[in-house]
């Protein structure tokens, strides 16, 4: 476990740091398509920053919310200058305890699979399994040439209560 004083929190949005900081990591986020997405995304998406002493943005992570039971890592990125450092271990600490706290069972995140023999994407599989993602399946989503790992983190265990409170209804109603 990385020991840090780094502390994340949720913040605006931040889509100019988002850009600044994509461009420290050209080996990760090469494609100006994919980058512009991004950037639009952090426009409106959940943020979550770590800055500083100066107040200045050195990891951004936006997280997407798709049901009350699991949400997703859409995009993390650390200043190239700061990496293994901590940073990204205190934003991926920070949303976990923010989804834990509103209920919700699974975090999702999708990066480059195994199959792909680039080097930069292998550390970034090793970073989130570090932080606790399991690898579930590689898929073709993104094309045949760039190979999908969806990896999950569970976040708790046990029954959903959300079927529970549906089976209570029906059979309060029979
Ligand atoms: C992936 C990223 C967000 C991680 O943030 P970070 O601040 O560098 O990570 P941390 O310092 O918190 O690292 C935590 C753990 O991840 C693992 N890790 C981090 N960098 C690693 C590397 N280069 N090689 C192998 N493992 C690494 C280590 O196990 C580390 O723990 P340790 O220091 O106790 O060994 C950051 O490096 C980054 O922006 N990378 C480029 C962009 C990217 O890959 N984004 C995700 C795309 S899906």
């Amino acid at each position: 476990m990385v020991e840090t004083a780094w502390m994340a929190r949720r913040d605006e949005p931040v889509p100019e740091e988002v850009e600044r900081l994509l461009a420290t990591v050209p080996e990760w986020f090469g494609r100006p398509e994919s980058n512009a997405e991004y950037i639009a995304d952090a426009r409106t998406m959940e943020t979550w920053t770590v800055r500083d002493a100066k107040g200045r943005v050195v990891g951004v992570t936006l997280v997407a919310h798709h049901f009350p039971q699991s949400s997703e890592i859409h995009l993390a990125v650390v200043d190239r200058e700061v990496h293994g450092g901590g940073i990204g271990s205190a934003m991926v600490e920070a949303v976990r305890a923010d989804l834990r706290e509103r209920g919700t069972r699974l975090l999702e995140v999708k990066t480059l699979g195994p199959s792909h023999s680039d080097p930069h994407y292998a550390r970034t599989r090793c970073f989130y399994q570090k932080m606790g993602f399991l690898p579930v399946e590689e898929t073709d989503l993104w094309g045949e040439s760039t190979p999908c790992l969806i990896m999950i983190m569970p976040l708790r265990q046990g029954a959903d209560p959300s079927v529970q409170e549906e089976q209570q209804e029906k059979n309060s109603a029979t």
